[in-house]
This record gives structure tokens, C-alpha cells and sequence, in this order.
């Protein structure tokens, strides 16, 4: 069952979570996973803080007794678990089908340790083949489609969505994301692009269940 290795990937994550921290709440349904178990640890008193990266992540984790801080005082994080729709050897993934990506990079990069928590259909050998999300301010919507386009972006509207901030989620593919970090500097000189889903240096390591086993991998040094 999917999502008995989502649970696991959580579990094992969360192990990671000590007194004292300030831990960061990734966003989605594996992400859920650990904010349940990081509530269970804490209904038995775990002492922790912790800073969200969506609203829906917010709700699940005050419902359950954690308390929350407003990330817009945090300037580091101790630990943040979050899911993510592909992620490879490198370390590198691919997030935002929960349209969260840009708070979920804002409080990643802001983490001394991030980690990702995935069932095995998310490990690929090179990401590239899901879609890659990109947040856009309504305002440059239409130019920022164009230019999308121009790079080969395929770049599609999510239906009917707005993101946490009120922005719009433009759905990419790409024939191929041979050269991520080149992707990702296209995408960031786009103005109107405020955000993407490509994490390339923000991940420490993964814990990745496949019926029942869990696997953790670290990031090893430089990747390209
Ligand atoms: C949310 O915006 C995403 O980045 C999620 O972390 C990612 O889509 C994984 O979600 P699931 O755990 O629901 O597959």
C-alpha cells in the first residue's frame, strides 16, 4: 500500500526530530504523514516548535496540538520534512503538485537540515518526467505564458487554483530537463515567475519506503 510506505518514510523521518527544535512542516499527503506522527510524539511531550509551509499544513498541525510560529520571524529552521513528486540520486526533486512549492523552498533553504519523505513511485533515476510547477503573479500571467512557451515549456494554467499567496500555478513539461540547474536559471530571470518547483540544492537527504523497506539517501557532495 502506497500509503503505508508514506507513513514509513514519515516515521523514519520524524525520528530525526529531537527536543528543543524548530521543524519545519512540509505540504501534501505524505507530508501529513508527518505531522501526524510528529503530533503523536508530542501528545507524548515532545517539546517542539514548528513553522508550515502551507495553510492546510497549518490546520492539520494546530488541530493536533503543535504549536506554530509565524515563518515571517524565523530566520532558521532546525529540520524540515516535506514530500515531493520526484527526487533521484543527486538529491535532486521535483515538488509543487500541492501548488505549495514556493513557501516550501522559501522555509527548505531557510533549514539547516531538509528532508524529503517519499513512497518508492516518487524515486526516479533523473528527474524530469512529472510536471514541474511554477508560481506566477496573476498580473504577468499572459506574458509570462509566452515566454514559457518560448523556452519549451509547454506551459499549462492549473484550473481553477490559486496558491496560499493568491497567485496562479502554471503546470510545465519539458521534452527534457537534461540540464536542471539551466532550467531553473531560465525560469528565475522570468519576471512574473515568482517561484518553481525544481529543488536543487535544498534537500540534505530522503527517506524513500518501498513496500514497507525504507531507504535513506543523503546527498553525497557537489551534483550538476
Ligand atoms: C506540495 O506543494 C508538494 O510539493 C508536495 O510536497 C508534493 O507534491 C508531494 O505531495 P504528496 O506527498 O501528496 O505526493
Amino acid at each position: 500500500m502506497i500509503d503505508d510506505d508514506k507513513k514509513a518514510a514519515a516515521v523514519a523521518a520524524v525520528a530525526e526530530v529531537r527536543d528543543g527544535m524548530l521543524v519545519g512542516l512540509g505540504t501534501g499527503s505524505t507530508a501529513a504523514f508527518a505531522i501526524r506522527t510528529l503530533g503523536e510524539r508530542v501528545a507524548l511531550g515532545l517539546q517542539i516548535r514548528a513553522v508550515v509551509t502551507s495553510e492546510a499544513s497549518g490546520k492539520l498541525a494546530r488541530e493536533l496540538g503543535i504549536e506554530i510560529l509565524d515563518f515571517a520571524a524565523i530566520a532558521q529552521v532546525d529540520l524540515t520534512i516535506d514530500g515531493a513528486d520526484e527526487i533521484d540520486a543527486r538529491c535532486f526533486a521535483i515538488k509543487g503538485a500541492g501548488g505549495a512549492m514556493l513557501r516550501e523552498k522559501i522555509v527548505a533553504a531557510s533549514s539547516a537540515r531538509m528532508v524529503v519523505i517519499a513512497d518508492g513511485s516518487k524515486r526516479v533515476d533523473r528527474i524530469g518526467a512529472a510536471k514541474l510547477p511554477v508560481e506566477v503573479l496573476p498580473f504577468a500571467s499572459a506574458y509570462v505564458m509566452r515566454a514559457l512557451t518560448d523556452t519549451g515549456a509547454a506551459p499549462v494554467i492549473r484550473h481553477n487554483y490559486r496558491t496560499d499567496q493568491g497567485n496562479l500555478v502554471v503546470d510545465c513539461h519539458f521534452a527534457t530537463l537534461e540540464d536542471p540547474r539551466a532550467t531553473a536559471t531560465t525560469l528565475a530571470a522570468i519576471p512574473g515567475i515568482l517561484g518553481h518547483g525544481l529543488f536543487l540544492d535544498e534537500v540534505d537527504a530522503a527517506y524513500i519506503a518501498t513496500s514497507g523497506v525504507v531507504t535513506r539517501l543523503e546527498r553525497t557532495g557537489a551534483s550538476d
